[in-house]
Order: structure tokens, then C-alpha cells, then sequence
């Protein structure tokens, strides 16, 4: 970003892309007239993020709550990955970007499973951005799989359960091994985390805009960049300790 301080551009953005739904409604049409605006978005965020030296993007594409929703809006939202896959993977590769998807996989289509593996496979030696996007994903989801890898470990001999902290236990937890989350947006208007990033975003800066995700664009990534960069980051001591460092 010109003229900004490289030191205050977050490494790790992670984004609840929402409020596709009421972009639509607001068009009168169909919420997946949304879910289909919101890939502009998401392409113009991409193109943020590798523009201002970002390290890593997370995107929140779909919940393990979602599975709730109307079966033809789920529907559409399956289409509209398949498509995504298709249609964006060129691009993405040419520029640079990894892929990675995060999340519980299996509960997807063979179909659709197939083609993140090959994306994954085809963009793994790209090092310009990291982008995963998070599908069938639950913070709560990440913290119980994380503790299933751990029992087994423990059962398994490796591992003796003092040796379990902090640290040896976030190496299990997804997007272990890039940068701790920074940034953590939300579009829309709520202001949740919906069971987002929850280990991750322990000492993540918030940041909630109205902007509806379909209008969310590189210019409203630069003002949250702006907003974090203002912020004073603690990490629990004092604001005349941070100074001093
Ligand atoms: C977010 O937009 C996209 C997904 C959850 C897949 P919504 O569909 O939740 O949009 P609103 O919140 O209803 O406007
Ligand atoms: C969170 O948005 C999930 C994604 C953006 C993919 P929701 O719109 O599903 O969140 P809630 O359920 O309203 O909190
Ligand atoms: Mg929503």
C-alpha cells in the first residue's frame, strides 16, 4: 500500500463474508443472486491483500451451521463452489496464490472434494498469499479435532498428557504454521463471531463494518488496514510497556 508502514499491515486477515442474502433481497432476487455477487469480492480482496504484502487470508465461505439453511439455497451454494473452482483457480495460480481449503471436507461430494484437492495440489508451491477458504468449518469443529489428534497421540505412546500445552496443541489446531491471525473482519452488520476462528482469534483486532460482502471492496479492505494499524496490540501488558519495546 503506498505510503504505508509495512510493519502495520496485518500478516493474517480472516473474513465472515456476510449479508449476501440481504444484498439480494434488497434487488428483490434470490439470495444466491447474492452468494454469485459476492465472488467479485472476493476476487477484489484477493487482489488487496497481494497488493499490500498480506500474508494470509482466511475466508468464511461456509459454517457447519450452514448445513441448516434451505436445502436450495445449500444447493446453490454447492453450484456455485463447483463453478468458483472451475472458473478462478487459473487465475488465482497465475498470481501467485496457495489455496487451501479448512474445514471438515468429508461431509462434500466426492465431486466437489476432488477439485479442492486438485487446486490445493496444483497452487502448493505458490508463495505470494496464502488463502484458504473455510467450508463445513466450526471453531468448535477445529478445537474437538485438535483434541482427537492429541488423545491419539497420548494413546498411541508419543505423547504424555503434561507434555500437552499451549503451544504443542495449536500445532493440531487448522492454519497452524502461518501467521497468527492479525485482523479478523466481519461484513454485514452483526457483530458475532458465529463460531468463526475461535482459538485463533484469541488476540485477533475486531473489526465490524455494515458494508454488505457483495460491496465490500479494496478500498473498504484498506480502511480496515487503516483501523488496525491505529490500534494499540497489548497481548495483555501495559500501554507504557508497549511503548518502551
Ligand atoms: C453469508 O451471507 C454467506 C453465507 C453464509 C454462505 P448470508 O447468506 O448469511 O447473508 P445474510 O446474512 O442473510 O444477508
Ligand atoms: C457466518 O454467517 C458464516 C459465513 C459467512 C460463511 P451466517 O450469516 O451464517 O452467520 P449467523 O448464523 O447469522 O450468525
Ligand atoms: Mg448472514
Amino acid at each position: 500500500m503506498p505510503g504505508a508502514d509495512a510493519a502495520q499491515v496485518p500478516r493474517h486477515i480472516a473474513i465472515v463474508m456476510d449479508g449476501n442474502g440481504r444484498w439480494a433481497k434488497a434487488r428483490f432476487r434470490p439470495r444466491s443472486f447474492g452468494h454469485n455477487a459476492g465472488r467479485k469480492a472476493v476476487r477484489d480482496v484477493v487482489e488487496g491483500c497481494l497488493r499490500q504484502g498480506v500474508e494470509a487470508l482466511t475466508l468464511f465461505a461456509f459454517s457447519s451451521e450452514n448445513w441448516q439453511r434451505p436445502q436450495d439455497e445449500v444447493s446453490a451454494l454447492m453450484e456455485l463452489f463447483l463453478r468458483a473452482l472451475d472458473k478462478e483457480v487459473d487465475e488465482l495460480h497465475a498470481q501467485g496464490v496457495r489455496l487451501r481449503f479448512v474445514g471438515d471436507l468429508d461431509a462434500f461430494g466426492e465431486e466437489l472434494r476432488e477439485r479442492m484437492r486438485a487446486a490445493m495440489t496444483r497452487t502448493a508451491g505458490n508463495a505470494k498469499l496464502q488463502l484458504n477458504i473455510a467450508v463445513n468449518y466450526g471453531g468448535r469443529w477445529d478445537i474437538v479435532q485438535a483434541a482427537r489428534q492429541a488423545a491419539r497421540a497420548v494413546a498411541g505412546g508419543q505423547l504424555a498428557i503434561d507434555e500437552i500445552d499451549e503451544a504443542r496443541f495449536g500445532q493440531w489446531i487448522s492454519l497452524a504454521g502461518l501467521p497468527p491471525l492479525d485482523l479478523f473482519i466481519r461484513t454485514g452488520g452483526d457483530v458475532r463471531i458465529s463460531n468463526f476462528l475461535l482459538w485463533q482469534a484469541a488476540y485477533a483486532e475486531l473489526y465490524f463494518t455494515d458494508t454488505l460482502w457483495p460491496d465490500f471492496d479494496q478500498a473498504c479492505l484498506r480502511r480496515a488496514i487503516e483501523d488496525f494499524a491505529r490500534r494499540e496490540r497489548r497481548f495483555g501488558r501495559t500501554g507504557e510497556q508497549v511503548a518502551q519495546a
